[in-house]
């Protein structure tokens, strides 16, 4: 699990300069399937997985999660978070984060660094004894706080030899609620963090996911590992 979170992070490394106007999002997602293939011999996880049709998620301004890479060339102002899973002797590792085109829209950056808050503050509850529960209170606390949203429809999971698996890491909730972590868990934490509402829509594509009131959305994600005293996150990178 450690060498497949670090090949994630090294696709998001490898990226992120290409991540400039002009470029499609079917070309940066021919740049990682290329990457992930033929440098790290390894496997996109997102191909074909429950009729997905491309190897990475690229979601654009108002779209939440699970963007379908394609013809859409990015401009400057654009955020855009790239989600990446690889699988590597069959175990997964799955990251995502936000790279902005060009001049960075001032709002699209303080909602993507509310996210990234949020996210750290979730990863930081994790331990042996502590609940899940805990995480969903730290991360909907701080977007509240700073008066954004929680989606509530997508969450984080276990991740192993297969993609998602239980539990579901909700990112809104209770403190001293849900499921007690015990040392060895690896799940996933990744907000997706809405500018206004929390309601989201899902296209006619079946897969692409829209704030349904086109505010902009951001979302930052880790793969963790619950240890002995507390955490180990599997994904780090050059710049997360
Ligand atoms: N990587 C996403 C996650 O964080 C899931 C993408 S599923 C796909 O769980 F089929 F859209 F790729
Ligand atoms: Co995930
Ligand atoms: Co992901």
């Amino acid at each position: 699990m450690r060498v497949a979170g670090r090949l994630a992070a090294d696709v998001l490394d490898m990226i992120g300069d290409y991540v400039k106007p002009g470029i499609s999002t079917g070309e940066l997602d021919r740049i990682c399937h290329e990457y992930i293939t033929k440098v790290q011999s390894a496997v996109p996880a997102p191909l074909n997985y429950r009729g997905f049709p491309k190897s990475i998620c690229t979601s654009v301004n108002h779209v939440v999660c699970h963007g379908i890479p394609g013809d859409k060339t990015l401009k400057s102002g654009d955020a855009v978070n790239i989600d990446i899973t690889v699988i590597k002797d069959g175990f997964h590792g799955d990251t995502s984060r936000m790279f902005f085109v060009g001049k960075a829209n001032i709002q699209a950056r303080r909602l993507s660094d509310i996210a990234f808050e949020s996210m750290w503050l979730g990863i930081e509850e994790l331990g042996p004894g502590k609940r899940l529960g805990d995480v969903g209170a730290a991360v909907q606390k701080n977007v509240e706080k700073n008066r954004f949203s929680v989606v509530r429809e997508y969450c984080g999971h276990g991740i192993g030899e297969v993609f998602h698996e239980e539990p579901q890491v909700l990112h809104y909730g209770k403190r001293n609620t849900g499921l007690e972590l015990r040392e060895g868990m690896i799940l996933t934490v990744e907000p997706m963090v809405n500018a206004g509402k929390a309601n989201v829509r899902l296209l006619p594509d079946g897969w692409t996911v829209v704030t349904k009131d086109h505010s902009l959305s951001a979302q930052w994600e880790h793969t963790c590992l619950v240890t002995n005293d507390g955490f180990e996150v599997l994904t780090l990178g050059a710049d997360s």
